[in-house]
């Protein structure tokens, strides 16, 4: 039946060369969703008692990589922004990577003015490439026009479009080739690997002589190009190095690398059995994460899709439509290639190159003057006296950003916070300072407003403020 339809969907599309990639992309969605049927006959294909955790020698530790860099490394290697995403969990319905971050910059600046510098002080030509969906393609090229005659040059290309199913059903919610946005998803950045290929973007950095591809997530402002890393890639003959990074009590969703028989694999929460849940968010038996830093030998990539063909363990996104029927998308992630290629590592690096925004609470620390801007990258301030950063915890009512937007008249100064909680309704003036500790709770039915100018040192705030 669903081969039917998607022959069907195809049919739809008019125009002949939109038609070929159509029908190229609905061919990869079959495949995938054929996958996903064998697995859910089969059952879970991972089994927990196999699972160990990585061996010394599967995982380097940062400071053991190499000290001295050959330069020329540099000039076969790319970087690519996994740019698809919207932020739905931050409220964002457009490109998350267009969200203003930090002096008027979007992440997408930061990241430009981070390849730029790297270009122009060292003389290299390290060229940036963008992957976006549908759903952020535009946003993306309206940032990126401005960058037309800089010294970094940018390449984008669209990943996968593939169509959501119905969960009881499993036939595709789309009728039309032109059918509504919200009948359709991208894939997960999984994808990377299959759009690479299927756009030409993978031949056309071969034939520029590029070898590494250094991958993050577009949110990631932490993630620059490091020269230790590459230069253990061309050392270790590596084909894929994950950047993974100590867990903390708060990362509880990153995946973690595994030893399955002696292979390094990658395991996500979502492929975690219900009821090992718990086993896999303790700190005590992974104690790693992935940071989606993530570097690649183009030519073994090439060599994956032209032999064995990149099939990764497939995520089941369930999600509800706007009228109320169940859906799944399938997706994949990047980082599950890991079990394709040979001497693949991972490299334990410091916090510093994980500095991702998946909510208002991470934007307001990135935003906040805990940070400076050094050439699009972020520098700690020197003032604060300890090495780790506050700890904000902003309630619901600062889930979106629109809301986050409207009760930060400016963004406090919090360069001595240790910590801060709020709960509730709540309003920041002008020019707050927050110090140590300091918690704000508006109980159901109360809004707080924390006047311009004031100064929060260890304070617990409920109720109705009488300052
Ligand atoms: P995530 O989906 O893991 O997190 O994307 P997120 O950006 O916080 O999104 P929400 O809030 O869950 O919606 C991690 C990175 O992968 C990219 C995103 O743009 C982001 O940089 N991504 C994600 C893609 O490029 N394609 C996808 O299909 C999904």
């Amino acid at each position: 039946a669903m081969r039917n339809e998607l022959t069907h969907l195809v049919s739809t599309a008019t125009d002949p060369t939109k038609k070929k990639e159509f029908d190229q992309e609905m061919q990869s969605f079959f495949y995938l969703f054929t996958r996903y049927l064998a697995d859910r006959a089969k059952g879970q294909d991972l089994d927990w008692d196999r699972i160990k955790s990585p061996g010394a020698d599967q995982i380097i530790p940062y400071d053991s990589l190499p000290k001295k860099w050959d330069a020329a490394h540099l000039s076969k290697l790319a970087v690519l922004k996994v740019n698809g995403g919207l932020g739905t969990s931050m409220g964002m319905t457009g490109a998350k990577s267009a969200l203003e971050v930090k002096n008027d910059m979007t992440f997408l600046d930061l990241t430009v003015r981070q390849i730029e510098h790297l270009n122009t002080s060292l003389k290299v030509d390290v060229p940036l490439i963008l992957m976006t969906s549908f759903n952020t393609h535009e946003d993306t090229l309206r940032i990126v026009k401005k960058y037309a005659n800089q010294q970094v040059r940018i390449t984008t290309f669209n990943q996968s479009r593939y169509p959501r199913i119905y969960k009881e059903s499993l036939l595709p919610c789309p009728t039309t080739y032109s059918d509504n946005k919200t009948n359709w998803y991208p894939p997960g950045h999984g994808d990377l690997y299959t759009a690479l290929s299927q756009t030409g973007v993978l031949d056309q950095l071969l034939a520029e002589g590029k070898e590494y591809l250094f991958v993050s997530n577009s949110d990631n402002l932490g993630a620059v190009v490091d020269q230790s890393i590459l230069q253990y890639m061309a050392e270790s003959q590596s084909e894929f190095v994950m950047e993974v990074t100590d867990k903390t009590k708060a990362d509880v969703k990153g995946g973690t690398i595994i030893d399955y028989d002696g292979s390094v694999r990658l395991l996500e929460i979502a492929q975690v059995p219900s009821e090992h849940v718990e086993d896999f968010k303790a700190v005590r038996k992974f104690k790693i994460f992935n940071t989606n830093n993530l570097w690649i030998n183009l030519k073994a990539l090439k060599r994956v899709m032209d032999t064995e063909g990149m099939d990764l363990d497939i995520i089941v996104n369930p999600k509800t439509t706007d009228d109320g029927q169940a859906v799944i998308q399938l997706e994949t992630a990047a980082g599950a290639a890991i079990k394709h290629f040979r001497n693949a590592h991972g490299i334990n690096v410091p916090r510093a190159r994980f500095l991702p925004v998946k909510s208002c609470s991470d934007l307001l620390l990135i935003k906040s003057d805990i940070y400076s801007l050094e050439h699009g990258q972020l520098v700690l301030n020197e003032k604060r006296m300890f090495d780790t950063t506050p700890v904000i915890k902003l309630g619901d009512h600062f889930k979106k950003i629109a809301q986050f937007q409207k009760r930060f008249k400016k963004i406090p100064t919090i360069v001595e916070l240790d910590h801060l909680t709020v709960t509730g309704d709540v309003y920041f003036g002008k020019n707050v300072t927050l110090r140590g500790t300091v918690i704000i709770v508006a109980n159901e039915g109360q809004r707080i407003d924390i006047p311009d100018g004031c100064i929060l040192e260890n304070r617990l705030i409920s109720g109705n403020l009488n300052m």
